[in-house]
């Protein structure tokens, strides 16, 4: 059994030095977890005022103040931890989530399906669907808006992805009924880390779950409270993708009858 966790909170825009320190407390509070996962873009908001100014709120994976913060505190604390990240390389700018641990960062997604007006400043995610094995469990990362796509989610439990991050910054209230079926359909858990509060016209809707392999929400926030969200869970369960005696969901899949979907 490991304990998964969430914290949702508001990051400030525009601050990330704010954003450590509220999260310096935050994490602090969640320290019996062992994977943790933080909101879409935690070191620098969301609904920028310009695409400038999402450019210069964007670090670089190896020249991060809030990597190294991450890092000490999965350090000390002796655990992972997945946070959304506005993220530059090579003048582009992604919608990332990073996967870092006890020993530093570890890996990336880059978020594939944009929303409204991210289109217009982030370039689309490029690095396909990675899996990261952890030691005690298999790790895969969606980015909010991913959560309407269910060839992501296939593509992650056919890499044999164990438990899926989710942060987020949802403005819609889809994803909690999205999120189960897509967790029982893939024999998965999901942690979707969502965010609270307001950015200009933008209102952030909180209830960040922790959903089981059967689609059962085992944790629910508040729609509008900061809140840390931990409860155990068994990663392994998600290895029995038989769903009858003669069933096995991965398997039982006939792809060549599927040709039409590309
Ligand atoms: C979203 O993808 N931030 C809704």
């Amino acid at each position: 059994m490991i304990k998964a966790a969430f914290i949702q909170f508001a990051p400030y825009l525009g601050d990330l030095n704010k954003n450590i320190v509220l999260l310096d407390k935050l994490i602090d509070k969640s320290k019996s977890a062992d994977l943790l996962v933080l909101p879409e873009l935690a070191n620098s908001g969301y609904n920028f005022n310009s695409k400038e100014q999402a450019f210069q709120l964007a670090e670089s994976i190896n020249n991060s103040k809030f990597i190294r913060f991450l890092h000490d505190k999965c350090r000390r604390h002796d655990l992972y931890i997945v946070s959304g990240f506005n993220e530059i390389d090579n003048g582009k700018l992604y919608n990332s989530a990073v996967l870092i641990g006890p020993n530093g960062y570890i890996g990336k997604y880059r978020k594939v399906h944009l929303f409204l007006n991210e289109k217009n400043i982030f370039s689309r995610g490029n690095l396909g669907f990675p899996v990261f094995d952890i030691g005690f469990c298999k790790i895969g990362m969606l980015v909010c808006f991913d959560h309407f796509f269910p060839e992501a989610w296939r593509i992650l439990a056919l890499k044999g992805a164990e438990v899926i991050c989710h942060p987020s910054n949802l403005i819609t209230k889809f994803a909690q009924k999205t999120v189960p079926v897509h967790a029982l359909l893939n024999r998965v858990f999901v942690i979707t880390a969502d965010r609270i509060g307001k950015e200009k016209e933008l209102e952030f809707t909180g209830k960040s779950i922790i959903v089981n392999t059967v689609g059962e929400i085992l944790y629910q926030a508040h729609e509008d409270a900061e809140e840390i969200g931990i409860i155990e869970i068994d990663p392994e369960i998600s290895k029995d993708k038989m769903i009858t005696p003669g069933n096995h969901i991965l398997n039982d899949r006939i792809p060549e009858e599927y040709s039409e979907l590309m």
